[in-house]
C-alpha cells in the first residue's frame, strides 16, 4: 500500500487516452489512495463520468459553475485537499492553458489555484508534441516546478501515426506519484557511488578513433536511480549525447585510461557500477598527425594494444567498494559468461544481456537482463533501461542494508 492515505485529485482531459485513466484510476487505489477525478468537457467526450465516478467510487467534478459541485467542496478547496495533482491525458490544450495562467473551466481553475505538486502525463499525436508553442509550453511547466512523465515512443491510439505522444503507461505514472510523493525514502542516503557508462573513444589518429554502439542510456539510467535513492554519485560518462542526469556528478572522459583514473579518483566508494562499454583494445602508437592516404599504398598497418579492465581492477582493488555490480554484454552464452565473468573480475553481481543485432538493446530503449551472482540466477522480464535501473538500484540498496 505504498499510497495509503494518499489523496490525489485526477485531472482527466480530452484525449483518447482518457480510456487509461480508468485503469490509472483502479491502480492508484489498490495502492491505497483516495482518488477524486475532475474532468474537462472534452474529457467526457472519450469516457463516461459515470464510468469514471464507479471507479473512484465517489462525485466527479466536471463544472466550474455547478452549484452542487461548489456547495459540496468549492473549487479552491478542490485544488488544495489533496496530497497530489495528477493531470493524464494532458492534452497540448490543457498544457497551453496552464502555461499561460488561464482559468475557464474547472479543470483549468483548479490547476491554477493549488499549491499542491503536479505531475502532468503528456498524450497527444506526435506532430502536436514537437510543435513549438507546445515545446515553449513544457519548458514554461518545467520552470513552475511541475513534474512530468513521459509522452513515450510508439504507435498512436488512432492508428496510422507513430512517435513520441503516447501517454505513458498507468504503472509508469503511479511510480512517478510515488516518487513525487515518497521524497523521504533515501535508503542510499550517506552511500557514495560511482558509475561508468557510454563508450569510449580510442584515437587512431586526431580525427579518427575506435567506438562501439553503446548510447549511455543504461549507465546514465543507473546514475540516477542510485541517486534518486539518496546516494552521493559520480558518473564517469564516455561520449554520449544524453543530457547530464540530475542530482549526480558527472565526468566526462573519452578513453579507457582516462576512465580509470576517473574511477580510481572517485574511490573510497560503497557501491560501483561499471555499465560502460569500454573499448578492449587501444591503437597501440598514438598518431599525432593524420594518417595520409597514400594511392597504391594499400591500408596503414594498426597494432592494437590491450587496455586496462576497469571492473576487474576495481574488483581487485585494495579500496573494493562494498558493492561491486559488472554488465556483460553477450551474443552467445549469456549465462555461462556471466559466471565466469563474475569471478574473474571480482564482482558481486553480473548484469547480463543478450546485445545480439535481433534484440535492438545496444543503443536501444528496453532491456532483459539476467542476474548473475554465487548464489545463482535471476531473470527479469523486459523492462524499459530505467526500470531495469530503479529495481538494480533497489537491489543495492537491500544488499547494503
Ligand atoms: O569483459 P567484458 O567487456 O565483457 O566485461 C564487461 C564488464 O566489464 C562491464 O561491466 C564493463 O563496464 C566492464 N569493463 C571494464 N573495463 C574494460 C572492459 C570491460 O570496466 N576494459
Amino acid at each position: 500500500m505504498s499510497l495509503a492515505g494518499k489523496r490525489i485529485l485526477l485531472v482527466i482531459s480530452g484525449g483518447i487516452a482518457a480510456y487509461k485513466s480508468l485503469d490509472l484510476i483502479r491502480r492508484l487505489r489498490e495502492r491505497g489512495a483516495q482518488v477524486r477525478p475532475v474532468m474537462t468537457a472534452g474529457a467526457r467526450e472519450f469516457v463516461t463520468p459515470l464510468a469514471v465516478g464507479a471507479l473512484s467510487s465517489g462525485h466527479v467534478y466536471t463544472d466550474l459553475f455547478s452549484r452542487e459541485d461548489e456547495q459540496d467542496v468549492g473549487h479552491i478547496r478542490l485544488a488544495r485537499d489533496c496530497d497530489l495533482i495528477i493531470v493524464a491525458p494532458a492534452t497540448a490544450d490543457l498544457m497551453a492553458k496552464m502555461a499561460n495562467g488561464l482559468a475557464e473551466d474547472l479543470a483549468s481553475t483548479v490547476l491554477l489555484a493549488t499549491d499542491r505538486p503536479v505531475l502532468v502525463a503528456p498524450a497527444m499525436n506526435p506532430k502536436m508534441w514537437s510543435h513549438a508553442a507546445t515545446r515553449r509550453n513544457v519548458e514554461t511547466l518545467r520552470r513552475d516546478g511541475l513534474s512530468f512523465v513521459g509522452p513515450n515512443a510508439g504507435e498512436m491510439a488512432e492508428g496510422g501515426e507513430a512517435g513520441l505522444g503516447r501517454m505513458a503507461e498507468p504503472l509508469e505514472i503511479v511510480a512517478a506519484a510515488e516518487d513525487l510523493l515518497d521524497g523521504g525514502r533515501k535508503p542510499l542516503a550517506g552511500r557514495r557511488a560511482v558509475v561508468t557508462s557510454g563508450p569510449t573513444h580510442e584515437p587512431i589518429d586526431p580525427v579518427r578513433y575506435i567506438a562501439n554502439r553503446s548510447s549511455g542510456r543504461q549507465g546514465h539510467a543507473i546514475a540516477a536511480a542510485l541517486a534518486k535513492l539518496g546516494a552521493d554519485v559520480t558518473l564517469v560518462s564516455g561520449p554520449v549525447t544524453l543530457p547530464d542526469p540530475r542530482g549526480v556528478k558527472v565526468i566526462k572522459v573519452e578513453r579507457a585510461e582516462e576512465m580509470l583514473a576517473a574511477v580510481l579518483g572517485a574511490l573510497p566508494a560503497d557501491i560501483a557500477v561499471m555499465v560502460a562499454a569500454v573499448a578492449d583494445w587501444r591503437v597501440a602508437t598514438e598518431n599525432t598527425e593524420k594518417i595520409k592516404k597514400t594511392p597504391g599504398e594499400g591500408p596503414p598497418p594498426l597494432m592494437l594494444a590491450e587496455n586496462p579492465d576497469i571492473l576487474k581492477t576495481i574488483g581487485h582493488h585494495a579500496q573494493r567498494p562494498k558493492v561491486v555490480v559488472g554488465f556483460a554484454a553477450e551474443t552467445q552464452d549469456v549465462e555461462d559468461n556471466g559466471r565466469v565473468k563474475l569471478r574473474k573480475k571480482g564482482a558481486d553481481l553480473i548484469v547480463a544481456n543478450d546485445v545480439s543485432p535481433e534484440t535492438g538493446i545496444m543503443g536501444g530503449t528496453r532491456n532483459s537482463v539476467k542476474l548473475i551472482t554465487a548464489a545463482g540466477i535471476e531473470e527479469w522480464p523486459d523492462l524499459s533501461k530505467d526500470e531495469v535501473a530503479g529495481r538494480l538500484a533497489g537491489w543495492i540498496a537491500e544488499r547494503l542494508s
